[in-house]
């Protein structure tokens, strides 16, 4: 997991972000220094009198002596090349190793090289290629799709998560999805799975993303005034953390309107944190030493008690409410409250918050990353552009079922999280010794790497072309987006235990690119972060050194149908329709100039979910209306009532062409609204 970063401009362009930084000094001082102290007192108390006195005057010495003599040669034969706590595997093909300490150098060491040096061994071994690490046990690459479906599909129950996974991030994540294992996880993916498909959080969430992104915009949009360039990355963050915030528990943490202040909602803060941390914590095989000796142990326990603190407080307020039958939301919380197993028994507190809260990390760090990294690509492709604008000008806005049709934007993220994908490796414990396709002999103990990152760049897998960024690899001779196995692309894992936000993270992916490129050109801000500084930070997932830095400019398209899309926003949310309007007024004449859309819609249908005051309603469509560029005349038709508004005859640019509505006409019935919208311009 990832720091937010903030919107500074990144000091040391080449180096990992500070956090990191003081991590990763913090991290080799304290394993180097308690090195170094039993080094010294050993050299300093013990060998001096041992070499000095006569060894036959010194029975004691010469015991010692030997003792060591005969531990040394012990470890020799025991651990010639591999780390202590593990067997030689003169079978297996990897790296050379130290005696007793294994690979432990390449996996402290290597930084930001990681991802290389997993392909380079997998290049250079092939399969059962393998490492060992200090109380980390023996590591086996596995990045063949046969392999893979092996260990993810036909002998699932023998490949876990395991104590390792669970020592690290349980305090975080307690027994949420993530880390849980055999029963415990196949009840919370019973129940997941089971919330994810109904049609309550699609709508959901659809709500919630396009609020958001309005946000978003109106932002771009004053950098796009300023002319100043910004941490693109840092938005993105903020955003999916915002999102998560209201899908899960219908709470605002104004992370992205707070994006110009210094200060961080304290939550969001100790969320960002503890996820670091236990991120922290899969690169350091001592970190319970670490810190213990640093006093982080502290610190995490303080964000826990923090997080904690307020997720409970959130379940015990909702349930008072629900027992008070006040309670109308329909965010994530709610449903998971709703839900009741075979034995008609609802989730305890505990399980609510560890489902909440794994939500909120799985969701968060993946989409602001995979949308970080999409755009370096664009912007790294510029043949990319055409296509893209053309896309977006022809359809519709994406919603949650029609985002399927957008085949290119599609292509590009599945193009881009194969290049860099956001889990960009995984590792799994074996239970029982097990023979892989290709005859790797795996024994009980023994933890198996795969990597979505690796198999990005093989070859073998993907043909000659593998580095090009080729989005027309996805998409096949009839213009349909073409599927592969997820054993073959596992960005989103495969077998029983395949991402189950797959279809919401393109969802969002689809929605911020199709909108950000649709309002503005985006260039890379090169006297800040040229492109050949971009790259990857070492960490779990795959956050960019630095976020990625770019300046924007407006489009200057005028809209039509946003405006459209706003009254139904108005409508849809009627519940708050007092307080709305002059806050949308304002959104509405900033983001007139602002947001293209294609002068195609014909025709949308809006259900009201509660009975609205249609007066209220017509009124502030008038409003609405009356600030945007009209169409000479319009009709507005609610149950037997019909209003009729003329305005001066109009017309404007829309990318090069005349567009002329007629006439738009919105009507309404048994509260469905429809918007019709006659062009004549074709
Ligand atoms: C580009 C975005 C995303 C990518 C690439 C991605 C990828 C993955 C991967 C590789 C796993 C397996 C992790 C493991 O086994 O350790 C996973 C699991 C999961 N993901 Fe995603 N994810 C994304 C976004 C999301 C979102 C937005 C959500 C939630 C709304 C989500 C929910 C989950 C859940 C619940 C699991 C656990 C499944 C299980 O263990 O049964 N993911 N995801």
């Amino acid at each position: 997991m990832t720091i937010l970063y903030r919107n500074r401009r990144p000091t040391i362009q080449t180096t990992a972000p500070y956090k990191n930084v003081q991590e990763r000094v913090e991290m080799i001082f304290n394993n180097t220094s308690l090195l170094i102290v039993s080094l010294h007192r050993f050299l300093d108390i013990w060998l001096p009198p041992l070499i000095t006195k006569n060894p036959r005057q010194n029975p004691q010495a010469m015991i010692v002596v030997a003792v060591i003599l005969a531990l040394v040669a012990f470890v020799w034969y025991r651990y010639p090349q591999n780390a202590i706590g593990t067997r030689p595997r003169p079978d297996l093909k990897g790296p050379q190793g130290y005696p007793l300490i294994g690979n432990l150098f390449e996996v402290l060491g290597q930084g930001h090289r990681i991802l290389e040096n997993l392909l380079n061994d997998w290049q250079t071994y092939g399969p059962g290629c393998s490492i060992t690490i200090p109380f980390g046990g023996r590591l086996i690459s596995v990045n063949t799709p046969e392999q893979l479906a092996h260990i993810l599909k036909s002998n699932f129950d023998n490949y876990v998560k395991g104590r390792f996974i669970h020592e690290i991030s349980h305090e975080v994540l307690g027994h949420g999805i993530f880390n849980a294992d055999g029963e415990k996880w196949r009840y919370q993916r019973k129940v997941a799975s089971h919330i994810f498909t109904a049609s309550a959080f699609k709508g959901l969430i659809s709500d919630v993303i396009n609020d958001e992104i309005a946000n978003l915009l109106l932002i771009l949009k004053s950098y796009s005034e300023s002319g100043e360039a910004f941490n693109i990355s840092d938005l993105f963050f903020r955003m999916t953390l915002d999102i998560f915030a209201k899908i899960s528990v219908s709470q605002e943490f104004h992370c992205l309107t707070s994006y110009k202040s210094s200060d961080h909602p304290a939550l969001a803060r100790a969320i960002e944190e503890a996820a670091y941390t236990s991120d922290l914590r899969t690169r350091n095989p001592f970190w319970k030493i670490t810190e213990l000796l640093t006093g982080k142990n502290k610190d995490i326990k303080k964000w826990v008690t923090d997080i904690n603190t307020w997720a409970y407080g959130i379940i015990a307020k909702r349930r008072k409410q629900l027992d008070d039958c006040k309670e109308e939301r329909k965010d994530l919380l709610s449903l998971f409250m709703a839900y009741r197993d075979e034995n008609d028994r609802p989730l305890s507190d505990e399980e609510l918050r560890d489902i909440i809260f794994n939500f909120i990390l799985a969701g968060r760090d993946t989409t602001a990353q995979a949308s970080t990294w999409l755009i370096h690509h664009i912007l790294k492709n510029p043949e990319t552009i055409t296509p893209l604008h053309e896309e977006i000008s022809r359809l519709p806005t994406p919603t949650y079922e029609s985002q399927g049709a957008h085949v290119y934007v599609n292509a590009l993220i599945l193009e881009s999280l194969r290049l860099e994908p956001v889990l960009p490796k995984s590792v799994k414990t074996a239970i029982h010794d097990d023979i892989l396709p290709g005859g790797v002999l795996v024994q009980a103990g023994d933890k198996i790497c795969y990597s979505a990152y690796v198999m990005g760049r093989l070859a073998e897998i993907w043909g000659e072309d593998v580095l090009r960024f080729r989005p027309e690899r996805w998409i096949d001779s009839e213009g349909k987006l073409k599927r592969e196995s997820a054993f073959k692309y596992p960005v989103f894992n495969a077998g029983p235990r395949i991402c189950l936000g797959q279809a919401f993270a393109t969802f969002e992916l689809v929605v911020f690119i199709s909108r950000i490129f649709e309002a503005f050109d985006v260039k890379r801000a090169v006297d800040v972060q040229k492109e050949e500084d971009v790259r990857y930070a070492e960490s779990l997932t795959h956050p960019m050194v630095g976020g990625l830095w770019v300046r924007v400019v407006s489009r200057k398209v005028y809209v039509a149908d946003f405006i459209l899309d706003l009254i139904f926003t108005i409508i849809l949310r009627n519940h708050c329709i007092h307080v709305y309007p002059i806050v949308h007024m304002a959104l509405i004449s900033t983001h007139l100039l602002l947001l293209p859309r294609s002068g195609t819609l014909t025709q949308v249908a809006i259900y009201s979910p509660v009975k609205v005051d249609q007066e209220q309603v017509l009124n502030l469509a008038k409003l609405v209306l009356a600030q945007a560029i009209l169409p000479k005349s319009f009709q507005i038709c609610t149950g037997s009532k019909s209003y009729l508004f003329t305005r001066m005859e109009w017309s404007w640019q829309l990318r090069g062409h005349e567009v002329q509505y007629e006439e738009i006409k919105i009507e309404c019935e048994n509260w469905k609204w429809k918007i019709h919208v006659k062009d004549t311009s074709y």
